[in-house]
Parts: structure tokens; C-alpha cells; sequence
């Protein structure tokens, strides 16, 4: 029933226009690379597992974010730690993204050899070296933006900055929860006035992001509790601007609440990473249109997997364990197929419990394609992803960040 909802969602009425977000010489370098794979081929001859993205899907779900949030008054500065692709990142860029996020410095170094500028570093660096990488990339990008939540940080970045012959621009991390950031109250301002004065860098705002809620089940109950855990935080955020300190940006906000953080005084953009691919996760959250399954955006990314066994009677063995799905809940998603359920939970196999009747019967070396449990860490698991548009690739694009955990 659930991804019957999933899958009914997937064929809603709102169609934009396609934008592509790569060129043909793109795809061309990219056939020089896997050349195993030609654009035309059907995505079910693939070899598995195999990480794919529904190119219409994602391509609607860039649109449909676009709009919401040109009718609310935000801007989009999506996060890439959701694909780690710098196809994809460019992609949200032509189509109106104000720029990136990016968690980690190797993320965001992985973005920068790729042409990929305009990026949001929204962890803080505390150690030296990490500063002297974040400013190895200020100096090949003026629109590069580090987090920062810590007065000696701050210092140590502006030293670092004088060094590499730049002033970095800045955001303050105030949390959102217990995560990271310094709470919001008098200390930020504080710190951000220490900012304001420091030679080598410049104040841009503050970022807030709220983990927590964006999984919160429910549309009523998630807009509640977004809007009342980021009150301090605008409070700050205004604090900052009577002080007459540059505060220009105040970012953050995920899938979970787009259509909510413009209720939230001063919010300027949200760091969306998932509604580009949606997984078994967000699915559960609920949205406005409909209390159980999340129908805001649709599931574009799959893995396709192998039966490799089928000689037990009510099980298959499939070659997706957790090196191809990563987490195990909620189970990975099997497309069609409501009847099984899927556990991910060994390193090389996933094994599948029959608990209805398949729609077919299911033979070694039959394929099925899976939502994932949560999008993020799967995409790291893959050096690939094939962008396909009714079934056959289109273009198979390198992850780039794979593996840049640092
Ligand atoms: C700081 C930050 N911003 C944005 C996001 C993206 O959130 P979502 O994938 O829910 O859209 C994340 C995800 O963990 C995050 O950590």
C-alpha cells in the first residue's frame, strides 16, 4: 500500500519544462569513460547493483521546488552532500540555485576541480589544516562561504586568510537542536562582531539548520515545531541586522520543510538535499496533500538489483546488501512489488521475505528496482549514476565526491 502511494504519486498532474543540466560534450566524455554503457541502453540490462536516477522525476522535482519557493520569497542553495555530483550541482545552478552547500572540505574540493563554484561550507573547520584547504578554494572561488561557530576559529581563519592573500567570507552556524552551531543568544552576537572586526574576513549572516525536524511526522506537526525552534534563531538573526552587522544571509531548511521556512522572520534560502531524489525515509514523513506518504516530491532515485537465488520458498537473495543501500531502515523499497520486504542488512546480499503475492514469479538473473532507505550515504556507496528518461540511459554521470568523507 505504501509504495503503490509512492508509486501513485510519482504520476501527479504539475509537468514543467525539462532543462537539461549537461552539455553534449559532457556526455561524450562521459561515454569515453564507462564505455560499457551507451546512452539508448535500457536500464534494466545494466549491471548491478546499479544506482540510477529518473531524469524526468528529478528534473520535476528541481521545478517544483523552484516554483514553490519563487511564490515564497526564498532562494535555493541546495546541499550536494545529497548527490556529491558536480553534473547534477551545475544543473541546480542554470536552473536558479543561488549556489551550493557542501559538508565536508572534500566535498567541496571535489566540486571546485569539477567548475563547480558558489559554494556554502556549512560545517565549521576547526583544525588548521582543514582552514588552509578551505582557503586553498577562497582563493580559486570569491563566492566561497565557510561556517564558523567559535571565536578562536574565527581568528584562525582570518589568519589563514591573510596568508592566502584573501578575506573569506563568513556565516555564523547558530543551531538548531544540539547538533553543531553555538546556540542562539547574546554569544553570537558577540561573535559576530569579533568577525565584523577581523581583518581577513567578512560577515555574511548565519546559517540554522534544523536536523531534527525535517523527518518530523506530519505536515501540521513539522511546520509547527520548525517555526517554534527557529524563533531564537531569527530573533538572533534580527539582533545581528540592528546591530548594524552585515547580515545578508539566513540559510537553511531542508525537504522537509521548504514550504514552511518563509513563515520564519528574515529566512532567506533553504539548503534542500533530498527532494531531488526522495527515499524510503522522506516518503514516511507525510505532506500537505496527503498525511501518509510524502507525494512533494518523487522517488527519482533507485538501485537495481539481481535476484541471485530463488531456490527457497518464500525468499530471494539478491547481490544489494548494505554496500548497496548502506542503512537498513526504514527496508529499502522494492518498486511494485508491496508484497516483499526487503532486508539490506548483510554486506553483499539483501535478502527479500515474501509476504504477499509478486507480480510475478521471480527467476536468478530477474531484476527489481528499489527505493532507498535514505538517499544520501547510498550515492556515496556508487562511482557512477545513470540518468535515464523512460527507461534507457540518457547520461552516466561520475559521483564525484564518492568517498570524500573528510
Ligand atoms: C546542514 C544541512 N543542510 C541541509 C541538509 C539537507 O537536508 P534534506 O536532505 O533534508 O533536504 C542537511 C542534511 O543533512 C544538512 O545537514
Amino acid at each position: 500500500m505504501f509504495l503503490s502511494g509512492a508509486a501513485a504519486a510519482s504520476a501527479y498532474v504539475w509537468i514543467p519544462k525539462p532543462v537539461r543540466g549537461y552539455t553534449a560534450a559532457e556526455m561524450l566524455a562521459t561515454i569515453t569513460i564507462d564505455n560499457k554503457v551507451k546512452p539508448g541502453t535500457s536500464k534494466w540490462e545494466l549491471d548491478t547493483p546499479a544506482l540510477c536516477v529518473d531524469l524526468d522525476k528529478m528534473e520535476q522535482n528541481i521545478a517544483k521546488m523552484q516554483s514553490t519557493l519563487k511564490v515564497n520569497g526564498l532562494a535555493s542553495r541546495p546541499h550536494s552532500k545529497t548527490h556529491k555530483c558536480a553534473a547534477i550541482a551545475k544543473y541546480q545552478l542554470q536552473t536558479g540555485s543561488i549556489g551550493i552547500c557542501c559538508a565536508k572540505i572534500s566535498e567541496a574540493e571535489a566540486m571546485i576541480e569539477n567548475g563547480v563554484d558558489k559554494i556554502c561550507m556549512t560545517t565549521s573547520n576547526p583544525s588548521k589544516s582543514k582552514i588552509r584547504r578551505a582557503m586553498a578554494i577562497r582563493k580559486k572561488s570569491s563566492n566561497f562561504i565557510q561556517a564558523v561557530d567559535l571565536e578562536e576559529n574565527a581568528r584562525d581563519l582570518s589568519a589563514a586568510a591573510k596568508e592566502a592573500g584573501v578575506v573569506a567570507d563568513v556565516v555564523i552556524d547558530v543551531a538548531v537542536g544540539t547538533r553543531s552551531g553555538i546556540p542562539a543568544g547574546d554569544d553570537v552576537l558577540a561573535l559576530a562582531k569579533v568577525i565584523d572586526k577581523l581583518p581577513n574576513l567578512k560577515l555574511r549572516g548565519m546559517l540554522s539548520y534544523d536536523g531534527g525536524v525535517q523527518h518530523a511526522k506530519g505536515f501540521a506537526a513539522r511546520k509547527e515545531r520548525a517555526l517554534k525552534t527557529i524563533q531564537p534563531n531569527a530573533e538572533v538573526f534580527a539582533g545581528m541586522k540592528k546591530a548594524g552587522l552585515n547580515a545578508e544571509i539566513f540559510s537553511g531548511g531542508g525537504s522537509g520543510t521548504y514550504n514552511i521556512m518563509h513563515q520564519a522572520p528574515g529566512f532567506t534560502d533553504v539548503q534542500v538535499g533530498s527532494y531531488l531524489f526522495m527515499d524510503m525515509q522522506y516518503l514516511a514523513i507525510g505532506g500537505q496533500d496527503d498525511a501518509n506518504v510524502y507525494t512533494d516530491f518523487q522517488p527519482s532515485l533507485t538501485v537495481l538489483v539481481t535476484v541471485l537465488n530463488n531456490r527457497f520458498p518464500g525468499l530471494l537473495t539478491t547481490d544489494g546488501g548494505s554496500k548497496a543501500f548502506t542503512l537498513n531502515k526504514p527496508n529499502a523499497g522494492v518498486i511494485g512489488e508491496p508484497g516483499m520486504d526487503y532486508n539490506a542488512g548483510s554486506d553483499e546480499f539483501g535478502s527479500i521475505k515474501i509476504t504477499g503475492t509478486p507480480s510475478k514469479s521471480y527467476k536468478i538473473g530477474d531484476k527489481l528496482e528499489c527505493i532507498v532507505p535514505h538517499c544520501d550515504p547510498a550515492v556515496n556507496e556508487y562511482d557512477w549514476i545513470y540518468g535515464t528518461r523512460k527507461d534507457k540511459v540518457e547520461v552516466v554521470w561520475p559521483i564525484t565526491g564518492r568517498g570524500r568523507s573528510q
